[in-house]
C-alpha cells in the first residue's frame, strides 16, 4: 500500500460514488501515519480528540492551534500516500471568517490537504469563505464534541422527524456552499443511510452505520488502548490480531468489504 499514489480528492469523490468505501482513522503521529498508511488506511485524520487521547483532558474543548499544528505536522512528515484531514480546534473559527480563514491557512501549511469543522447553520457561509480560498472543508454534523455542553452530553442526534429534517437541510446547505466531505456523528444508521444516498460527497460515518460511504473511529479506540466504557460504535481491532498493524489492516479490509459497522451491534 505504501507504493500507491497519494490520494486525491477527485479519487475520494470518485470512491463515494462508486460505493467503495472510504477507510478512515485518527493518528496523531508519525509512527503511527506509517503504520496506518502501510495497511492501507485512505484517509488521516488528525482529530482534536488527540486533547482526549493524547492529553488526557476530559473534552477536546482545551485544545489549542498550536497543539493541531505540531501534530498535523507530525503526521504529514511521514505521511506518503494518504488524504490529510486537520480539526479546526474550538474557539479557532468560531469568531470571525478572518479567523477562520488565518487558521485553517496555517493547518494547510502544516501539511493539511484538508479541515474539518463542527456544526451546521451558520458554518456554511464560512465553508464557502474557506472553499473559494483554496481550502477544500469537511464538515462535521451530527454529534460534534465541541458542542459537548451545548448537547447535554454524548447523544444520539438527528432523532425524531425535527431533528432528522435540520440534519437533512444543514448537510445539503454545507454540500452546496463547497464542503467536500462530510462526518457524521452518532445518528441513527437509517438516517445517515439517507443523507448519505441524498449528498454527492463522501460521507464518512461514526456510530451512524453501515450505509455511509465510509467510516472513521478513534484510533487508540479501536486499538484497545483507550480505558473506560466505549460507545457501542467502536470494535476492538486487536481482538484475534496478531499485530497493530494487522488490527489497522483488519479495519481496512472490513471497512472496505462493508463488515464492519454491522448495524445490529454497531448502530443506533
Ligand atoms: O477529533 C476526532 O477524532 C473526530 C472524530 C471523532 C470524527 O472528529
Amino acid at each position: 500500500m505504501a507504493d500507491r499514489p497519494r490520494l486525491t480528492l477527485h479519487r475520494l469523490r470518485q470512491m463515494g460514488a462508486a460505493g467503495e468505501k472510504i477507510a478512515m482513522l485518527t493518528c496523531y503521529d508519525a509512527a503511527f501515519a506509517q503504520v496506518l498508511e502501510e495497511a492501507g488506511v485512505d484517509v488521516l485524520l488528525v482529530g482534536d480528540s488527540l486533547g482526549m487521547v493524547i492529553q488526557g483532558n476530559p473534552s477536546t474543548l482545551g485544545v489549542s492551534m498550536a497543539d493541531m499544528i505540531y501534530h498535523t505536522k507530525c503526521v504529514s512528515n511521514a505521511s506518503r500516500t494518504a488524504w490529510i484531514i486537520a480539526d479546526m480546534p474550538f474557539g479557532s473559527y468560531q469568531e470571525s471568517p478572518e479567523q477562520a480563514i488565518r487558521h485553517a491557512a496555517l493547518l494547510m501549511q502544516a501539511g493539511a490537504h484538508m479541515v474539518k469543522l463542527e456544526g451546521g447553520g451558520w458554518t456554511a457561509p464560512l465553508v464557502r469563505l474557506l472553499v473559494e480560498r483554496g481550502i477544500p472543508v469537511c464538515a462535521h454534523l451530527g454529534f460534534t464534541p465541541q458542542s459537548v455542553h451545548a448537547l447535554g452530553g454524548y447523544r444520539i442526534q438527528g432523532q425524531g422527524p425535527q431533528a432528522a429534517e435540520t440534519l437533512h437541510r444543514q448537510a445539503g446547505e454545507l454540500a452546496e456552499a463547497g464542503a467536500q466531505m462530510l462526518i457524521l456523528e452518532l445518528v441513527p444508521a437509517a438516517l445517515a443511510r439517507s443523507l448519505t444516498a441524498s449528498l454527492a460527497i463522501p460521507v464518512i460515518g461514526i456510530g451512524a452505520g453501515s450505509g455511509c460511504s465510509g467510516q472513521v473511529l478513534v484510533l487508540h479506540d479501536m486499538l484497545d488502548v483507550t480505558r473506560g466504557k466505549l460507545p457501542r460504535f467502536v470494535r476492538n481491532f486487536m481482538t484475534g490480531s496478531g499485530s497493530v498493524q494487522d488490527a489497522v489492516r483488519s479495519f481496512v479490509r472490513d471497512v472496505k468489504s462493508g463488515v464492519f459497522p454491522d448495524d445490529a451491534q454497531h448502530g443506533y
